[in-house]
Order: C-alpha cells, then sequence, then structure tokens
C-alpha cells in the first residue's frame, strides 16, 4: 500500500534542505517511482548493506555503524516481506522509502549510509543486480523448454510430417528435426543471455552522482560483495546509459518474435485443416456462443505478446536517444517496460514448457500430409542426376512428370514405371525406394540433415548440452 504524506519539504524529502515550499501535490505523484520501483526492494537492500560493508572496511564509517545499518536494512527486508511496510509516494522512490524506514528504526547512524554515495549510482546498481538475477531465471526457463523440445525430437525422430517452404509442401522431413530446429533458435538466445549477462554484471557503485566521490571509497570491495565483475570504468558513464538494460530487451525481443514462430506453427497445426497435433483441454479455451469450438489460446497470446515485448524494445531506445550525459530522470521511465519484459517473457517461457510435452502428435495426418504436393520430387530429380542426367535437365523432366501427376492426380510414388520412363528412360524400379517418404527423410543423410539417424544424434548432443548447463 502507498500513504501520500502532505508535510512540508524539508521534514521529509531527504533533499528537502533547500526547498522552500512543498512539493505539489500531483507532481509528487507524477514524479514518483514507488508504485513501480518496490519491486527492486531486494537489490536496493542487497546494494546498501554492500556499500555500508565498504564504508566500514574503508574506515568511513565505523563497524559498529556498519552493524546497525545492515541489522537495520535486513529487518527491513523482513517487513517488506512480511507485508509490514507501508510505501509512501512522498518519499518518492524505493531509495529513499528505504532509507528513511532505516533512519526512523536505527537513527542517526542510519544518516551515514548515504555517504559517498547517490540515487543514481544506486538506481544503476539495482537494476543491474535485478537483470542479472532475471537474466539467470531466464536462462533455466529456456533450458526447462529446449529439454521438452529436445525430449520430443528424440522420441519423435522417426515421425514423418511435411516439411514447408512458403507454406507450401516442400519435402518429407522429421517431426524431431522441426523440434531441433526451435530448439537451436532457443540455444542462440540463450546464448544472447548469457553475453548480455557480461555487459550487465558491471557495477556503477562509486559513480556517486556522475563524477565519482571525494571519500577514500574501495570499489572492487563492493563489487566481489555483489559478484560483479568489476567496477564501471568511467562515473558519467555508470549512471547514465541505460544499454544493458536495451540490450536485454532485443535479446527478449527475439526470444518472443521465436515463441511467436513456435506459436504460429501450433496454431496451423491444431486447426481442422492441418489437424497434426491436439493441444491438451487444459491449455485451450472454447467460445461462449459456438458450442463446438476449441481455441488454441496459449499460443495465440503468447503471439501477441511478443508484440509488446517489441514495443517495450522500441520505448527504450526512444527514452535512451539524444540524452546528453549524465543521469537524467527520463532513465526512470526504464523500469516498467523492462519489468513488463521480465514478466512476459517469463510467463511465456514458463506456458510452453508446462505445454510442449503434453502436446499429442497424430502421426498418420502428418504422414498423408506429406504424401500430398508431390514432396518426393526433388528425390526424383536427385535420382535422375546419380543416372547421368545434368541437374538443371532432371529438373525440368520432373517437372513433366509432376505435372502429369497434377492432371491425374497421382503422387509419383504410385505413377507405374512405363508411366515414369514416359518422361526419362534411364528410369527403372529402383525409383519407387527413392519415391517414398522415408526414402526421401533417411537419404538427406548428413550433419544438419533430416535423416533420423542425424535427429537422433542432433538430439543426443543437444541434451548433452544441455545437462552440461
Ligand atoms: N527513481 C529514480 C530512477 O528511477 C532514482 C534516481 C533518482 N535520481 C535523481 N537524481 N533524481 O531513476
Amino acid at each position: 500500500m502507498v500513504s501520500n504524506m502532505t508535510d512540508d519539504n524539508s521534514s521529509t524529502k531527504p533533499w528537502g534542505g533547500r526547498f522552500t515550499e512543498s512539493t505539489d501535490a500531483f507532481v509528487e505523484a507524477f514524479t514518483a517511482s514507488i508504485d513501480f520501483d518496490q519491486r527492486l526492494y531486494r537489490h536496493d537492500i542487497a546494494g546498501s548493506i554492500a556499500h555500508a560493508s565498504m564504508l566500514a572496511h574503508t574506515g568511513i564509517i565505523t563497524t559498529e555503524e556498519c552493524s546497525a545499518i545492515v541489522a537495520g536494512l535486513q529487518g527491513i527486508q523482513a517487513d517488506i516481506e512480511q507485508g509490514n511496510f507501508e510505501w509512501s509516494v512522498a518519499l518518492e522512490d524505493i531509495h529513499m522509502n528505504i532509507e528513511a524506514r532505516l533512519i526512523e528504526r536505527i537513527g542517526e547512524t542510519g544518516k551515514k549510509l548515504h555517504t559517498g554515495r547517490s540515487r543514481n549510482d544506486q538506481v544503476a546498481t539495482d537494476l543491474r543486480l535485478y537483470l542479472r538475477d532475471e537474466i539467470d531465471g531466464l536462462c533455466s526457463a529456456l533450458k526447462r523448454l529446449q529439454t521438452a523440445l529436445v525430449e520430443i525430437a528424440a522420441r519423435e525422430a522417426d515421425t514423418i510430417m511435411p516439411g514447408f517452404t512458403h507454406l507450401q509442401v516442400a519435402m518429407p522431413v522429421s517431426f524431431g528435426h522441426h523440434m531441433l530446429a526451435w530448439e537451436a533458435m532457443l540455444e542462440r538466445d540463450h546464448q544472447r543471455l548469457l553475453d548480455c549477462r557480461k555487459r550487465v554484471n558491471i557495477m556503477p557503485l562509486g559513480a556517486a552522482a556522475l563524477a565519482g566521490t571525494s571519500f577514500p571509497i574501495d570499489r572492487a570491495y563492493s563489487a566481489s560483495l555483489l559478484d560483479f565483475d568489476g567496477p564501471a570504468g568511467n562515473s558519467l558513464d555508470a549512471v547514465s546509459d541505460r544499454d544493458f538494460v536495451i540490450e536485454f530487451c532485443a535479446a527478449a525481443a527475439l526470444i518472443m518474435m521465436h515463441l511467436s514462430r513456435f506459436s504460429e506453427e501450433l496454431v496451423l497445426w491444431s486447426s481442422a485443416q492441418f489437424d497434426f497435433i491436439e493441444l491438451p483441454d487444459r491449455f485451450c479455451t472454447g467460445s461462449s456462443i459456438m458450442p463446438q469450438k476449441k481455441n488454441p489460446d496459449v499460443p495465440e497470446l503468447v503471439r501477441g505478446k511478443s508484440g509488446r515485448v517489441t514495443g517495450h524494445l522500441l520505448s527504450l531506445l526512444m527514452l535512451m536517444k539524444s540524452q546528453p550525459l549524465a543521469y537524467n530522470k527520463d532513465n526512470q521511465e526504464d523500469k516498467e517496460p523492462l519489468f513488463d519484459t521480465v514478466d512476459t517473457l517469463k510467463g511465456s517461457l514458463r506456458v510452453f514448457g508446462d505445454m510442449m510435452p503434453t502436446v499429442e502428435i497424430k502421426h498418420a495426418n502428418m504422414a498423408a500430409a506429406a504424401k500430398q504436393g508431390f514432396s518426393t520430387a526433388t528425390d526424383l530429380a536427385d535420382y535422375l542426376v546419380r543416372k547421368g542426367i545434368a541437374f538443371r535437365d532432371a529438373h525440368e523432366l520432373v517437372g513433366r512428370a509432376v505435372r502429369h501427376g497434377v492432371e491425374t492426380g497421382k503422387d509419383l510414388s504410385v505413377m507405374t514405371l512405363q508411366e515414369l520412363q514416359a518422361f526419362s528412360a534411364v528410369i527403372d524400379t529402383d525409383v519407387f525406394a527413392v519415391l517414398t517418404l522415408e526414402g526421401s527423410m533417411s537419404a538427406r543423410d548428413h550433419t544438419g540433415g533430416t535423416a533420423p539417424a542425424q535427429v537422433r544424434a542432433a538430439a543426443a548432443a543437444a541434451r548433452e548440452r544441455l545437462k552440461s548447463r
């Protein structure tokens, strides 16, 4: 709950000293961030404990003072977690809410915590600690979904489905191969998050408002307490840039873009026209008017949510664009898009991780669909090449055979030998092995190909990769 305090600035605002009138009530609410930045309380407190410990380590405050501050902050954290903390809009943000409460709890000593620090380096530190945690959680969520896909792939290596280009039947592929394509996208997403984490894990503390501080601080010490890779090298940059947030949101937008592609396929596949899969009822909803409907809401919603994550990326780029050095209040606007990006991504990965292992695969329907659309035409062309015909000529001959098939309603595999020989005399009875879906799929037997043996090997390698992370 957030309360409004109406006291005079000089008594309530940590910065009240310079002011002669209190803040306009609407301006106070308008400029406050406590409604959303309270989510940073754990990281704010962790940052403050590290800062206080560093101040004691360097003799800027005493060990007793440090102990009182740390105990006070831990008590505040417990209060927050038990719901015994009343957030105040008059105290603007998470930093001032916690500091004011600290002073209330432990008295004068609490006023020393902010020595050699500013909210500018504090908020940038909080945000980096928060994002580092969230990246770690998201990597686990990705791993869970990737694992589910790899297990489906291993199980369904022999399952035949039509592979598409232009959403037209192209060649038969293994359903497992298709699942591993999704997994490969998610693995790159994982790599992107890990790479982003390196640039997130740099400590702004010590930059203070913008120029550093006149106190003999030890930034390496606080960085090591907070598990940062090290302190930021330039104080102006440390307090002002939010490129790490933007970079994360770009990685997030790519993940959501991938999930939107998976979603689109699940929606298509569960339609009566495709009928390749069945989503369990618990991931679907019905229609309030049409009794027969079972709608694939989960993938549809994830597909929709990808739009808002891309929107957050754009709003953050626009937020940062043209900001002069160093900190500007504009940056308070970084949090809501970031938080919503994290929440949306977390939810989407979770629901996909829950849903994918439960998807029912309709093997016969997939195989029947793969038989349509002359999906083995390329195999016939390759066969002719192996019999000594140049590929371009083979392409032309098979094109004529396909036209004949369209006119007579026959797939290549059901034409007689004589019918096929009308297109090329080199065709013999061994052609029929090539024209089966199994033959076509198994022939693509090289790294990255769709042959079931390759799919099994790729699934095993992916399983090992996931295990070791
Ligand atoms: N609530 C602020 C933010 O989110 C904290 C930093 C405020 N700094 C300042 N100089 N007003 O960016």
